[in-house]
């Protein structure tokens, strides 16, 4: 568990309980709290980045937490250009990251 993710006693915030939410994210399994975003599981869980650009490849995970940057698209059970941060994850997704070359350009 990372310091992203704290127990409920420590959370200031005082959360009532929650049902644990397990989704497979390129293959690893990783546990969340019902009603957290797949972004927030995933970063909750340590991952930083779970893409990368198709110009130069370098890492990209959350940006904007809002849904305006896709940034943080992956494909979630097969459907492609999912953001992360604004879908709710449910028990048993199947997460996986993005990586997409460039089209090649024909002059
Ligand atoms: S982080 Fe910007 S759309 Fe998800």
């Amino acid at each position: 568990m990372s310091a992203r993710m704290l127990p409920a006693g420590s959370d200031p915030i005082r959360p009532g309980p929650t049902a644990p939410v397990t989704i497979h994210v390129d293959g690893e399994p990783v546990t969340g709290a019902a009603g957290q975003t797949i972004a927030g599981i995933v970063l909750a869980n340590g991952r930083l980045a779970w893409r990368r650009t198709s110009s130069d490849g370098r890492p990209r995970g959350l940006f904007c937490g809002i849904g305006v940057c896709f940034d943080c698209i992956v494909t979630v059970n097969g459907d492609r250009d999912v953001r992360a941060c604004q879908r709710r994850a449910c028990d048993g997704d199947v997460v996986s990251s993005q990586h997409d070359e460039l089209p090649e350009v024909h002059r």
